[in-house]
């Protein structure tokens, strides 16, 4: 039985999925390391609510399992020493140099660690694969760690993660599966069951799904492509509703109710972001062309094209709309997180849009209920397209909605924070320059009423 569990990386994954497993069985010791000092000082918060990442009810558990059974540290070595099952959940970033850049992810983390297991492991260990990664990763691992020549055993595991930020407490708690693929042999079906033991403290056993660790592996890819394929499928309808007058709202939901396809999912927006399901997709149109695929390469990389031209096109009507220029113009955006209940801004369509818009010389101010205006700097510099000072100059934080919109040409909803719908908007109107227009990138607010107010209000795909 498990008694000791490490868990190597303290983000949004390792984090949240870590504080609910100790939550959930108090006779395990768990230990999240980082090498970001900052992080786990943060994690080490004494007031759990400044704890690195934003996730509601995420704060009450960690608070209830910090310090009794759940541990955040920098001493990687002495977590994976105790260990007996180590949870791999570092980031794996798309490549950004060498043989596949901007397609393969980078899997220099994943590899970093299994060294640092192969070099510091002196008990025989399970190794559990949490972030997300190419299909037969697995073997790479197992060939750095079967090569310590002192004796110890591995078994490795793939266990991808499936929770959504903003849901991920709720995600985790009450999983629609967790997924875990091991060996065949008999040492790696003990090796899952060990692992089917700590997620049944608490998931349904029907709900745990054990297979070989290439399913296990691949189909965490292709779940991210099939979410993300159903956003681009309807964001592409969008379009045609907008030149058609259809209505993408009312599309989607007559074609949700049929049950075969469902309701979920098929919200229009300004386009998907978040740090996965574009590296996810460009991850699997790589692998698909290492292995001479290109048909499948081609249909999985057009969702992402499709959702680039989405953010584009945003971006381009708002300047169309404006009498084909924004230059010294004021535009608001409301939200800039990549989805509603987060912090986090990782490929966020609100930086994209921002970045077209400052081309045109617009000035922006931001309010985000989550997100401060250093990072709203740095996901602008990591985009090189102007200095850091260029920037500064084009772009504002804001702490109060009401401010931010003050004085705008227009504002852009970029985040469908349900705050925003609750706001006075007669008095943001009153405060904008007029023809006062709003860019509904989430279809958020109620039209009926903020025409009614006098704005000039679009929304995608209607
Ligand atoms: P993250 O960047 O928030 O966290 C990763 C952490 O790992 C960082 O804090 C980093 O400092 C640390 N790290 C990297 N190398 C290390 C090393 N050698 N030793 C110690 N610490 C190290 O990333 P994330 O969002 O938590 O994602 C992690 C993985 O989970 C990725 O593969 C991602 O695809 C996958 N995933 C993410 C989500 C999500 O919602 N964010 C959901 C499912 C799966
Ligand atoms: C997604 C998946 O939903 C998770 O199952 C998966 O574990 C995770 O990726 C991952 O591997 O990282 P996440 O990116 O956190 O989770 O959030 P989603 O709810 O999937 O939203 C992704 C993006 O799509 C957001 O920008 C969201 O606004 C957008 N979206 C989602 C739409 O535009 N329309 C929709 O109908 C749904």
């Amino acid at each position: 039985m498990i008694k000791t569990i490490c868990c190597i990386g303290a983000g949004y994954v390792g984090g949240p999925t870590m504080a609910v497993i100790a939550q959930k069985c108090p006779h395990i010791k768990v230990t999240v390391v980082d090498l970001n000092e900052k992080r786990i000082a943060a994690w080490n918060e004494a007031n759990t609510d400044n704890i690195p990442v934003y996730e509601p009810g995420l704060s009450a558990i960690v608070a209830e399992a910090r310090g009794r059974n759940l541990f955040f540290s920098t001493e990687v070595d002495k977590a994976i020493e105790e260990a007996d099952m180590i949870f791999i959940s570092v980031n794996t970033p798309t490549k950004t140099y060498g043989v596949g850049k901007g397609m393969a992810a980078d899997l220099k983390h994943i590899e970093l660690c299994a060294r640092q297991i192969a070099r510091v492991a002196k008990t025989d260990k399970i190794v559990v694969e949490k972030s997300t990664l190419p299909v037969r990763t697995a073997s790479a691992i197992k060939d750095i760690l079967d090569h310590t020549g002192n004796g110890v055993q591995f078994q490795i595991l793939s266990n991808p993660e499936f929770l959504a930020e903003g849901t991920a407490v709720a995600d985790l708690l009450a999983p629609d599966r967790v997924l875990i693929g091991g060996d065949t042999t008999p040492e790696g079906q003990k090796a899952i069951q060990s692992l089917v033991d700590i997620y049944a403290n608490w998931v349904p056993q029907e709900r745990i799904l054990t297979t070989n660790v290439w399913s296990s592996e691949l189909s965490k890819l292709t779940a991210n492509a099939f979410l993300a394929q159903r956003v681009s499928s309807i964001n592409a309808m969008s379009e045609l509703c907008e030149r058609t007058g259809a209505d993408v709202n009312e599309v989607a939901r007559a074609i949700g109710m049929d049950s075969r396809i469902g309701s979920k999912f098929l919200k229009s927006s300004v386009g998907f972001g978040g740090s996965c399901f574009q590296k996810d997709i460009l991850n699997l149109v790589y692998i698909a062309k290492t292995y001479g695929l290109n048909e499948v390469a081609d249909y999985w990389e057009q969702v992402i094209i499709m959702n680039d031209h989405q953010k584009r096109r945003f971006a381009k009507n708002i300047i169309s709309t404006l009498y084909n220029t924004v230059s010294g113009k004021k535009i608001a955006f409301l939200g800039w997180a990549f989805k509603k209940d987060t912090n986090d801004t990782r490929e966020s369509a609100a930086i994209y849009v921002a970045d077209d818009l400052l081309s045109e010389q617009a000035h922006i101010s931001v309010f985000d209920p989550k997100v401060k205006e250093d990072q709203i700097l740095s996901d602008l510099n990591y985009l090189e397209t102007r200095t850091d000072t260029e920037n500064k100059k084009g772009i504002v934080a804001d702490e109060n909605p009401y401010s931010a919109c003050k004085d705008a040409h227009a504002i852009a909803i970029l985040t469908e924070w349900d705050e925003f719908r609750d706001y006075n908007w007669q008095q943001i109107y009153d405060g904008m320059l007029k023809p006062a227009f709003v860019f509904d990138g989430r279809n958020l607010l109620d039209k009926t009423e903020l025409e009614k107010i006098g704005f000039v209000y679009q929304s995608i795909g209607s």
